[in-house]
């Protein structure tokens, strides 16, 4: 017979959708969340989750400094309930410059919406997140979005999307009529147009709209003749010269449904997230390694509780100055006061106050399931990475680290503050928010490495909010970076580049160009280049 504990915990778990939003900045991914938000019933009007050109403040931005400048900085998360389904959303930033934190986060997700531009296409941040979720595997859905403006043909865009990312793509809507003329979206898979009739107050409320087949008659007097001749034509079109659709294809990352849409005006957005909800898969099992150098699986219902750590945030709300470790769940079931084993410490810990994220406020779990995010007090115990649970004897596979870009002397203006700069400074680097190395032949010896310049103005900003510590920051001449494996008695050094140790002694190759790394390559052939240390 079966457990009846064991059925209600997988129909929890099967409940879940866990996914990220990736986008380049500008392309409408803050206002998708909103949309989702509003859908879901959890506002009731739009507009007013974030803190851009003076609207009320951000629930997913934390920081004051992203308040201030109306980005979201940091990765986050929130849970709701959409219809019959919990939705775990992580808020990817998508910024010019972002961190390894952003790829981290991704480690956590299901699933990805990858929104587009339909002016713009494909652009520089979608590509490198949509990386990430091909090298994980993560599917992915394609929302292009804006439609309501004048943008690129939608066939182009279908195009660049197979192009661009060596993907295979699934028109899963087709529009109907384009910029101010976009009036509805055609279902290919229930064959029925879906005729918007404008939302209320400029995509504040829900849209209203009305479903109809290309054979009945009344739909000729909703879009006129030419728009019903071209939406037939399109269809033709795509029916025979495009793919067709296929869930394991989508499931393992080889093929994207792509949906038309408009998130402001919110043409488009319910029909999207009914069947997001549907195709977005719920947790599944993920591989861990066994302490002999085997791989087990881990299944998120039959194995007891298990998580892994993806991100650390230390000052996130001014009420608690304090340090959030975020877990995602594997598998099980979390209840507070659960004593776990930390695996790299060997040791138990009672975790004994989860919360989870909304607005950022915290909310105090009693329970939590696989796929779930929780935020755990973390007096500094838990680093990126770690494992934890219920029986022990596995780790979750190690996160992405990528090399830094940019590099940078950090000391602080006033040298009295030394104690409280070196404590930030250990906090952000816990956080992985930036780098620190070692250059072993060189006085002062200790410099700082991030992925993007921006990371340096957080870290500046942070260090003076939250620490109270002014500091210099003086750029060096580094343009690149590499982990080396080899040895180093044999490795040919060029002129300019330097040789440091990361935190964990790993040894590091800066060079001052793209050039100089690509000849060091070609000069030190037994010698392996890293550039992300999955
Ligand atoms: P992001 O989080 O990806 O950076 O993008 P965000 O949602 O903030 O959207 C960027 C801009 O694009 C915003 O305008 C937003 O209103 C607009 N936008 C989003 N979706 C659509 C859409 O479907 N159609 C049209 N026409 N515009 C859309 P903004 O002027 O920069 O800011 P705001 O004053 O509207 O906040």
């Amino acid at each position: 017979m079966d457990n009846p504990l064991k059925t209600s915990l997988s129909k929890q778990i099967s409940s879940r959708r866990t996914f990220a939003i990736i986008s380049h900045p500008d392309a409408g991914k803050t206002t998708l969340t909103e949309k989702l938000l509003l859908y879901s019933g959890q506002i009731h009007t739009a507009g007013v989750i974030r803190g851009r050109k003076g609207r009320k403040f951000a629930t997913s931005d934390w920081m004051s400094m992203e308040q201030e400048r109306g980005i979201s900085i940091t990765a986050s998360a929130m849970q709701f309930s959409y219809k019959d389904v919990i939705i775990n959303i992580l808020d990817t930033p998508g910024h010019e410059d972002f961190s390894e934190d952003t790829f981290r986060t991704l480690t956590a997700a299901d699933c990805a919406i990858m929104v587009i531009d339909a002016a713009k296409g494909i652009e520089k941040q979608t590509l490198k997140l949509f990386e990430v979720c091909r090298f994980k595997k993560i599917p992915v859905l394609t929302f292009i979005n804006k439609m309501d403006m004048p943008g690129r043909d939608p066939l182009d865009l279908m195009d660049e999307v197979e192009v661009a990312l060596k993907i295979k793509s699934y028109a899963y809507n087709w529009p109907i009529g384009l910029g101010k003329g976009f009036c509805g979206v055609y279902d290919r898979l229930t064959n029925q147009a879906l005729i918007f009739e404008s939302s209320a107050k400029g995509g504040s409320q829900l849209a209203t709209m009305s479903k109809r087949t290309l054979e009945d008659p009344k739909i000729l007097n909703l879009i006129g003749q030419s728009e019903l001749d071209q939406l037939k034509e399109d269809l033709s079109l795509i029916d025979a010269a495009g793919n067709s659709f296929n869930k394991e294809e989508f499931l393992s990352g080889n093929l994207t449904p792509v949906f038309f849409a408009s998130a402001l005006s919110n043409l488009g957005i319910e029909p999207f997230f009914d069947t997001f909800i549907n195709l977005a898969p719920p947790p599944s099992a993920r591989f861990a390694d066994m302490p002999d150098g085997t791989e087990i699986l881990i299944d998120p219902v039959k194995t007891p509780f298990s998580a892994y750590v993806f991100k650390v945030q230390s000052n996130m709300n001014r009420k608690h100055h304090d340090s959030l470790a975020f877990l995602r769940i594997c598998s099980g079931e979390f209840e507070k006061d659960m004593v776990i084993k930390h695996h790299r410490l060997n040791r138990n810990i009672r975790l004994s106050r989860p919360h989870s994220m909304f607005a950022g406020e915290r909310v105090t779990l009693s329970s939590a399931v696989a796929g779930d995010i929780v935020g755990v007090i973390n007096p500094s115990i838990f680093f990126i990475g770690d494992t934890v649970s219920l029986t022990g004897g596995f780790n979750f596979k190690p996160l992405p680290q990528f090399q830094p870009e940019i590099f940078a002397r950090v000391t602080p203006k006033n040298v009295g503050k030394r104690k409280a700069f070196d404590k930030g400074i250990k906090q952000l680097a816990e956080e992985g928010a930036i780098q620190i190395l070692y250059n072993q032949n060189q006085f002062d010896s200790t410099f700082y490495g991030a992925v993007g310049r921006l990371q340096f103005e957080v870290l500046q900003y942070r260090l003076q909010d939250e620490y109270k510590v002014e500091t210099n920051l003086e750029l060096l001449p580094y343009q690149c970076s590499s982990w080396i494996i080899g040895d180093i008695d044999t490795y040919k050094k060029s002129f300019s580049s330097i040789i440091v140790k990361d935190r964990w002694e790993n040894l590091m190759v800066l060079f001052n160009s793209s050039w100089e790394k690509k000849y060091a390559i070609q000069e030190n052939p037994n010698h392996q280049f890293i550039d992300v240390k999955y």
